[in-house]
């Protein structure tokens, strides 16, 4: 009798599996140790990139301030930052160089126990126990065609060829299913699904509830996921631009309210712990909009890479100054009704509400 139990659309307790998902749920974007912010450590998620090169700590031209991290360098650069009060990190793996990981159809790399994520992951259990670990799961970064998901053979990978659907939805979804399993066999917290196919919070949960991780791992879905040029630092830090094509068939276009309405609730129905509209600023009414339709669903907002860089830039050539308009952006979307904030600029916010100067 118990083999046919079905797992049923929402399962609880992975939600509440670690105090900083649990903060999440019982207080609001909380405050600043300084007092200055109307949102604290516990809302901060810090996107790192880490990659298989042992020593690296490669700075990134298109994200000023930010590296990627080779297994050798993750503990000496977190270090500092987990002191001043970090709580939660989202890993990117990024392979670069691709004669000792290939980028192959199915991005076998992204799964491998040598792979950077499973890597990261490991040395961050190890050496920082409280850290909460979530993990981006896409194959963007695995793959030749640079998609996220599997493409159909017919399809060529291009999304636009003529009567394309553009990607094989099962083999897709069964195959993020696994890496998600393997991540979360690994220690992970999270696993942050930003491919954007249909069916694949599901899948994920599916393949949890396999190994009975279903209380322990949670899902944090990029629902609102819009097709952003301002994701464009990010492919150039992450090498997962697509070789062909774009993703306009799997992400929102950018006047898509009602869609992005739909994506959360399907997500949501599919056993969703968290939802993430993302990017940030340009779409804080779909921020509103997911807070009023799901109060009871934790909102997170992803300041994305090209919001870094502007405001970065911007207050390079002095026409801002660079901490007011970080922490109002922010509270801007705490305002909007997140209460979960995942920005490259967690760094520099821990040393300013520390009393310091950020060093690039
Ligand atoms: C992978 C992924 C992207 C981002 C997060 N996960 C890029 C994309 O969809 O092309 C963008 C994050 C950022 O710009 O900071 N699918």
């Amino acid at each position: 009798m118990w083999d046919s139990f079905q797992l049923p659309g929402q399962n609880l307790n992975a939600s509440i599996s670690h105090p900083v998902l649990r903060a999440w749920h019982t207080a609001g974007a909380g405050q600043s140790p300084d007092g200055t912010c109307q949102f604290g450590l516990d809302s901060l998620i810090f996107p790192l990139f880490v990659t298989e090169v042992p020593g690296a700590r490669e700075p990134i031209s298109s994200l000023p301030g930010q590296f990627r991290l080779g297994p050798g360098e993750i503990e000496a650069y977190l270090a500092p930052l987990v002191e001043l009060g970090l709580r939660s990190v989202l890993l990117f793996g990024v392979i670069t160089d691709a004669s000792t990981l290939p980028k192959d159809d199915t991005g076998s790399a992204a799964d491998l126990a040598a792979g950077p994520v499973r890597t990261a992951i490991r040395i961050i259990r190890e050496r920082f126990p409280s850290l909460l670990i979530a993990c981006d799961l896409c194959l963007c970064g695995y793959t030749g065609h640079g998609h996220c998901g599997l493409p159909s053979p017919a399809d060529a990978a291009d999304c636009h060829a003529p009567g394309a659907s553009g990607l094989d939805h099962r083999l897709s979804i069964q195959r993020l299913g696994d890496i998600a399993l393997a991540f979360a066999l690994e220690g992970a917290h999270v696993i942050a699904p930003s491919d954007m196919q249909d069916g694949r919070i599901a899948a994920i949960k599916h393949a949890l509830a396999h190994r009975n991780l279903q209380n322990r791992v949670s899902v944090m879905s990029y629902s609102a996921k819009f097709a952003s040029c301002f994701y464009g630092p990010f492919r150039a830090a992450a090498n997962s631009a697509p070789g062909s094509g774009d993703r306009s068939c799997y992400q929102l276009p950018a006047g898509a309210r009602g869609l992005a309405s739909r994506a959360i609730s399907r997500d949501v129905a599919e056993g969703a712990d968290f939802i993430m509209v993302k990017p940030g600023m340009p779409y804080l009414d779909i921020v509103r909009d997911a807070a009023n339709e799901y109060p009871n669903v934790p909102v997170a907002i992803y300041q994305v890479s090209g919001e870094y860089a502007m405001l970065y830039h911007a207050a390079q050539h002095g026409a801002l100054q660079l901490r007011a308009a970080v922490q109002e952006s922010l509270e801007g979307a705490v305002r909007a009704g997140s209460r979960i904030l995942i920005t490259y600029y967690t760094p520099h916010l821990l040393h300013w509400w520390a009393g310091r100067e950020y060093e690039y």
